[in-house]
Order: C-alpha cells, then sequence, then structure tokens
C-alpha cells in the first residue's frame, strides 16, 4: 500500500535521526571496498534510501515539500561524509584503482642506494695506488700468531704487543702446536703472507677489517679498516718512501695538503716515521698536525721471517686507517657514525 504523504513525512521526520544512527553504525562495521560500495548503494544508489526519500517528495503536500528535501539532503551530507572518512581507511575497489592511474603522470623513481663512504673510501684510496702501479691483496681477516705478531718482528714478550693484542678464538692454529687463531689487529700480517707466497720486484696494496682491544669513543673502535702498503724491489729507500706517499697525500687530500714525516717505532720497518698531515688546510681548528698513517723501510727481520735471502732485498711498508682518512675528508667528527647506518648520515656521500 503507497504510503501518504504525511505518513511519509512524519516517518522522515521522527527517523532522521534513527537513520544516521544506523548509517554510523554499519559504517563501522565496513572493512573492504565491496563493503562500502554496497553501503554507498544503501544510501545514495538510484534505488536507495536518500533516493526513496526525495521519490516522496511527489506526493508530499506542497507546504512540506521544504522540510522533507531538508532531511533528505541532510542524510546524503551525513552518508556521504561517512564514505569519505571510510574510505580513506579502505582501499579503493580494483576498478575504481585502475580509473584512478593517470598514466601520463611521470612514475616514482626508486631510491638509489651507494656504496658506504667507507667502500667509497677505500675504493678511492686503492685507485690512487693502483694508478701507481700496486695491485690489489686481500689477506686473512682471521690470522696466526705468527703472522699477526712474530713474522712481523713483535716476539710474546715485546712490549708494542699489548696495544695490537687482540680477539683470540677458541680455535687451534693448525700451522703451531698450542697456539690459538685471532682476528687481526692490523693489516701488516699480509706483508709477511705476500712475501711468502711471491717473489719481488712488488708493489702491493692490503685492505681490509683489523680489530684491537679498544673501548669505542667518538675516534676508537675495537674494528676498523686498515690499509696496508708493501714495495720490495732492489734498492728501495727512504727517498722512495716519501716520494710516494707524497704523492699519496696530494692526489687524496688535493695538491696544497701540508705533510711531515715523524720519526717513530715499528718493529717491522726500520727506520719508521708517522706521516702527519696539516689540520689547517683541512680547515681543522683545535690541531697544527693530524696523523694519518704509519710508514717505513721493512724490517731485515721481516725478510728473514719470510724466507728472503740475508740482505737481497730492500722494501716501504705502510699502513693507514680508513676511518681516519674519511673522517679527515669530509670532516666527519665520530666514528660510531661508521657503523650505525643510520641513512640520514649515509645519504650525504
Ligand atoms: N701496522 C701499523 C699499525 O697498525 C702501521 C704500519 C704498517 C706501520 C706498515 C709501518 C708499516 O699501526
Amino acid at each position: 500500500m503507497p504510503r501518504r504523504w504525511w505518513g511519509i513525512f512524519i516517518d522522515i521526520m521522527y527517523n532522521i535521526d534513527d537513520l544516521k544512527n544506523t548509517a554510523s553504525q554499519e559504517a563501522q562495521g565496513i572493512d573492504n571496498p565491496q563493503a562500502l560500495e554496497a553501503f554507498r548503494l544503501k544510501y545514495l544508489g538510484k534505488k536507495g534510501v536518500v533516493a526513496e526519500i526525495f521519490a516522496a517528495l511527489g506526493s508530499a503536500a506542497p507546504a512540506e515539500k521544504g522540510a522533507i528535501g531538508k532531511c533528505a539532503n541532510d542524510l546524503r551530507v551525513f552518508v556521504t561524509s561517512l564514505i569519505d572518512e571510510k574510505g580513506k581507511g579502505v582501499v579503493i575497489s580494483s576498478k575504481a584503482a585502475a580509473e584512478a592511474i593517470d598514466i601520463s603522470l611521470p612514475g616514482v623513481a626508486p631510491l638509489r642506494g651507494t656504496s658506504h663512504i667507507l667502500t667509497q673510501t677505500v675504493d678511492e684510496i686503492l685507485d690512487i695506488f693502483k694508478g701507481l702501479g700496486f695491485v690489489v691483496a686481500d689477506t686473512p681477516e682471521i690470522e696466526t700468531e705468527f703472522h699477526n705478531f712474530t713474522g712481523l718482528n713483535i716476539p710474546l714478550n715485546h712490549p708494542s704487543r699489548d696495544g695490537f693484542d687482540t680477539f683470540y678464538l677458541d680455535a687451534p692454529d693448525k700451522s703451531e702446536p698450542g697456539k690459538k687463531l685471532l682476528l687481526r689487529s692490523h693489516t701488516s700480517p699480509g706483508q709477511v703472507r705476500i712475501m711468502k707466497a711471491y717473489k719481488p720486484p712488488m708493489a702491493v696494496i692490503v685492505p681490509g677489517r683489523v680489530y684491537r682491544p679498544d673501548a669505542v669513543d667518538a675516534s676508537h673502535s675495537f674494528m676498523f679498516h686498515q690499509i696496508e702498503g708493501l714495495l720490495v724491489d732492489d734498492n728501495v729507500n727512504f727517498a722512495h718512501l716519501k716520494g710516494l706517499l707524497t704523492e699519496f697525500c696530494k692526489r687524496f687530500f688535493g695538491a696544497k695538503v701540508e705533510m711531515r714525516f715523524r720519526p717513530h717505532f715499528f718493529p717491522f720497518t726500520e727506520p719508521s716515521a708517522e706521516v702527519d698531515i696539516g689540520a689547517e688546510a683541512l680547515g681543522i681548528k683545535n690541531k697544527k698536525w693530524l696523523e694519518i698513517l704509519g710508514c717505513g723501510l721493512v724490517n731485515p727481520n721481516v725478510f728473514k721471517a719470510a724466507g728472503y735471502p740475508d740482505g737481497r732485498y730492500s722494501g716501504i711498508a705502510f699502513g693507514m686507517g680508513v676511518e681516519r682518512m674519511a673522517m679527515l675528508r669530509h670532516g666527519i667528527s665520530d666514528i660510531r657514525l661508521f657503523y650505525e647506518n643510520d641513512v640520514r648520515f649515509l645519504k650525504q656521500f
């Protein structure tokens, strides 16, 4: 039986709040695009609740038309806002999504990663030495006491062993009874390994990780990276060492770099020096000189450990810390930044 206009009118007037309540309760349960669409059709579709109320307008008394129309509108606005709000949380249906893709828009470029700044620094240093005629070699990170100490003229009771004393593995060294394997404390064991395996002339560069019993702070880490250099030939002297490292520093830090060779002691080189570079040219204020590497002429005892005939060869050796080089070059003040993997730091390079 068709409803009379006043019945509808009264229905609507009394039920508009009920309708809204029902609609918002229904909206709460919506969790997928299909349900959202069904909800939309129920209220806003051609045969939906709002359309039904508008249809009733035709049979309403002229005086009431305004009030009924207002109710219908009210409900439409209310349901539309529910749909909008829900729609944000619910994935739009695939058909709607397909329609929403504008293929003429430029795509979103995927983020491109870069090499870690330490890798970049190692590569750059290796490139410089490769350009000077060196070849790159990899030697073990897990070493024997012989290669890390004894073969480098650091006997068991030598005081300089303390600073280098490192992490011992719970694994026996098969080459020496009673000894344990260890994590190398510098890349210098590479010198002994390479000399044992090859005959001079040679110019080799060995990058890699090293480990020290150091507590971590802004400038120390129990693990860091070094690059070792070794050149062995006839009649190599300190002038070759100075010339080589001066050229390297100019290429790495720029032609204006200031350098000094400061006498030092290493058991595996004689004479030995440390190289400092001028802080001012790098924009560093509170210091005058910054140490960047250790170097010297290969100690005859190291040749002996490698099995070379006494007095036959001479050589240059040097070792530098990669973190230190990167910190000076880029003004990085805390070594821990290299290992934390914070993209805000990493993406600057
Ligand atoms: N191995 C030394 C260090 O770790 C550096 C060095 C290498 C010094 C080669 C001289 C020659 O400090």
